[in-house]
């Protein structure tokens, strides 16, 4: 099974970017473990970044063409980008939201996921495992 691990803006930074919030897992070592428990779970996993929005939504549009599954990190467009959320709605495959930090104990404004409506499932606050939970979650389907 193929499987796309996309993460939005400022989540290239990881390891150095508000480390009490978001750990000290770089994002390269973040993309290594996906690759990694892909692996060991018979899963073909991509990782990407990007912190421009048409460019999410252009691997979005492909992960649909591909019936792929998706672990995405929407970061910020999370709480306001429909244009995220309208791609994420075409996917054919399933679709695994996730957060490093609960967003729900945090700001008011990051309580609310456009994205979350459209999502199989969504993991909030475990870190970098939830990105691992997701891959597993997704091999056992
Ligand atoms: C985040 C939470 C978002 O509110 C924030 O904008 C991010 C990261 C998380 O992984 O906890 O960039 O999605």
């Amino acid at each position: 099974m193929k499987v796309y691990v996309l993460n939005g803006p400022n989540l290239g930074r990881l390891g150095t970017r508000q480390t009490d919030i978001y750990g000290l897992t770089s994002y390269a070592d973040l993309a290594e473990m996906c690759v990694r428990v892909g692996k060991e779970n018979g899963l073909d996993v991509e990782v990407r970044q990007t912190d421009a929005e048409h460019e999410m939504i252009g691997w979005l549009h492909a992960a649909a063409d591909e019936r792929a599954a998706v672990v995405l990190n929407p970061a910020a467009w999370t709480h306001y980008s429909i244009a995220v959320r309208d791609a994420c709605a075409m996917l054919n495959g399933p679709l695994i939201e996730v957060h490093l930090s609960n967003i729900h104990t945090r700001e008011e404004f990051r309580h609310h996921s456009v994205v979350s409506a459209v999502a199989t499932g969504v993991i909030a606050g475990l870190g970098v495992d939830g990105y691992r939970l997701a891959l597993l979650h997704l091999a056992a389907r």
